[in-house]
């Protein structure tokens, strides 16, 4: 019969063991409701005309139409443009398992926050199945449109209330047989999408609430030996990911910086081979005269 003391003893175990718990259980609660704040606020984010309006000009316009001409003197700033096509053909000239003529078909790509959908429209002419998700339903509503109708009008700010007209006509090259759009959430991707040969995550990882738990998904959705083209400016912000989130941009408990490019290394070493890493300007404008000027890192892994 256990003595006197050891009851105490295992009531105040028990009662510590149950506050753990229960601290555990709080804190759990309290991440998973600032998370789902951080969604609803971040999804109004990408519902708004205006940076609707933004990325239809930065994924679709021709340059000419991007920097007006009065701007034409700063020629620098005209080789930033396209970003989204310029990404998505990286893995014609870093990926090469995917294009080898052996290679078995089907040939599936899958972009993670493809917005607006230029990317996916590029991936179509490579590959034999593309799938476009991005959590916004009004950038997956125009990915359709513009697949169904094949062309789009739309408009961007250029000074105030004074807009510019703009018409995108689908490239006769996009196959849009190979193409589809959905919803859905990076952190929470549906169980039955399979496998892909090329995973592209463009401008997203710095967006997401939770992005351990897109890191850690990209070793089941990629085949083996076959690709991961992350880009990202690290630009962390509590409006997108609760600092507790972050993979990069803090000083650790040893006092020692850590980078994004560190928390990817960590995160993606164990299951993928860091490829191929370079620089790839992105422009995308806000007004006439306003331009956001962004310099991503690319990062290509390959799947081990
Ligand atoms: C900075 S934009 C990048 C768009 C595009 N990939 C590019 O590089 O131009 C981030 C995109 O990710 C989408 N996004 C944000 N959180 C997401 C999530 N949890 N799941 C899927 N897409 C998300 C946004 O709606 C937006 O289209």
């Amino acid at each position: 019969m256990p003595h006197h003391s050891s009851y105490i003893a295992l009531i105040s175990l028990t009662s510590g063991a149950l506050s753990i718990a229960g601290y555990i259980f709080l804190k759990r609660l309290l991440c998973k409701s600032k998370c789902e704040g951080k969604k609803a606020q971040q999804s109004k984010i990408y519902e708004e005309k205006a940076l609707l309006d933004q990325y239809m000009l930065f994924n679709f316009a021709e340059t000419n139409d991007i920097i007006l001409s009065e701007l034409n003197q700063y020629s620098d700033i005209r080789n930033c443009v396209l970003f989204p096509r310029n990404v998505a053909l990286l893995c014609r000239d870093h990926c090469p398992e995917i294009f080898f003529s052996e290679a078995p078909h089907p040939r599936r790509a899958l972009d993670v926050g493809c917005a607006v959908g230029r990317s996916c429209f590029e991936l179509s002419k490579l590959f034999d199945q593309v799938i476009g998700i991005d959590y916004s339903v009004n950038f997956v509503d125009h990915c359709k449109k513009i697949l169904a109708e094949k062309k789009i009008d739309y408009e961007c700010t250029l000074e105030g209330d004074l807009n510019q007209k703009l018409f995108y006509q689908l490239d006769p090259e996009v196959n849009v047989d190979r193409l589809s759009f959905e919803v859905g959430d990076a952190c929470n991707l549906r169980e039955d999408l399979g496998e892909f040969d090329l995973v592209l995550a463009s401008n997203l990882v710095c967006r997401l609430t939770e992005p351990m738990k897109f890191l850690n998904r990209l070793k089941t959705l990629v085949k083996p030996r076959k690709y991961v083209i992350m880009s990202t400016p690290f630009t962390w912000g509590t409006q997108y990911t609760p600092k507790e989130n972050w993979i990069g941009g803090f000083v650790d408990e040893n006092g020692k910086e850590v980078n994004g490019i560190d928390g990817l290394k960590t995160t993606m070493g164990g299951s993928f081979d860091l490829c191929h890493q370079t620089e790839l300007p992105m422009l995308i404008r806000e007004t006439r005269r306003k331009f956001q000027y962004t310099i991503c890192l690319i990062t290509i892994w390959q799947r081990k």
